[in-house]
């Protein structure tokens, strides 16, 4: 299965795409912990990307396109894959279309603005995996501490109130349209984010097998 998981920032695609791989036993690839993983390690692709993260803009298609054609080219995604946070531009979508980066179904997240920025505001990442948690609604066993790697927990520097209102923006002006662009392919699959992880999780599962039997 090639899955493509949409929505704003904070809807839980990556919290989701977790819970997927270990499911369907297909590797979750995040541009965002991607891009993140370089800048910490300062390559050239990361130091181009760090200024376009801390504004809460989407780093240019052609940087992102290649890290994620670099990545589907690997052996462990041969038999599919998640791809959490791309494409986000109509220009990437059409990309992948063109080059034949496949997707079999668009996994649509939708939630409010004003619930995105509460969840923002209280996530902590691992720094290790990237594995996301909650201060309140998803709490890792030990304060500050990943449950899955046993990484350093941190808030992203990105998660602060005036970059989480202009990511929100970018969303809604650049990537919210590829809704109609997979819809007319009849990919698209809509899931409304609810206030439990495992419930969401369980609307999601259910869309992924209706549109699996419908292929
Ligand atoms: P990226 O890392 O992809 O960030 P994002 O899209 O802004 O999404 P997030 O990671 O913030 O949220 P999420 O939907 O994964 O939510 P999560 O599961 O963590 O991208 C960062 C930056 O990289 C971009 O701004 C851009 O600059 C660049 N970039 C990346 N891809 C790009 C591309 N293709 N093109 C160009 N630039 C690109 O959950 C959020 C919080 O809510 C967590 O605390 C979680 O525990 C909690 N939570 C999750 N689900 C629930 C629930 N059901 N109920 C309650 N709480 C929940």
């Amino acid at each position: 299965m090639k899955l493509v998981l949409l929505g704003p920032p904070g809807a839980g695609k990556g919290t989701q795409a977790a819970t997927l791989q270990e499911k369907y036993q297909i590797p979750a690839i995040s541009t965002g912990h991607i891009i993140r993983t370089a800048i910490r390690e300062q390559t050239e692709t990361g130091k181009l990307a760090e200024g376009y993260i801390a504004r809460g803009e989407l780093v240019p298609d052609d940087v992102v396109v290649e890290l994620v054609r670099a990545r589907l080219a690997e052996r462990d995604c041969e038999n599919g894959y998640i791809l959490d946070g791309f494409p986000r531009t109509l220009a990437q979508a059409q990309i992948m279309d063109e080059t034949g980066i496949g997707v079999d179904v668009v996994l649509n997240l939708e939630v409010e603005d004003e619930v995105l920025v509460e969840r923002l505001s209280g996530r902590r990442e691992c720094k290790k995996c990237g594995a996301a948690y909650h201060i309140a609604h998803n709490r890792p066993k030990v304060d500050g501490v990943c449950d899955s790697c046993g990484g350093e927990l941190i808030t992203r520097s990105d998660d602060v109130p005036e970059v989480i209102r202009k990511r929100l923006s970018v969303y809604h002006e650049m990537t919210e349209s590829l809704k109609d662009y997979y819809r007319k392919q009849n990919k698209l699959m809509t899931v409304y984010g609810q206030d439990v992880v495992a419930e969401t999780t369980r609307h999601v599962v259910e869309a992924i097998e209706k549109a699996e039997a419908a292929l």
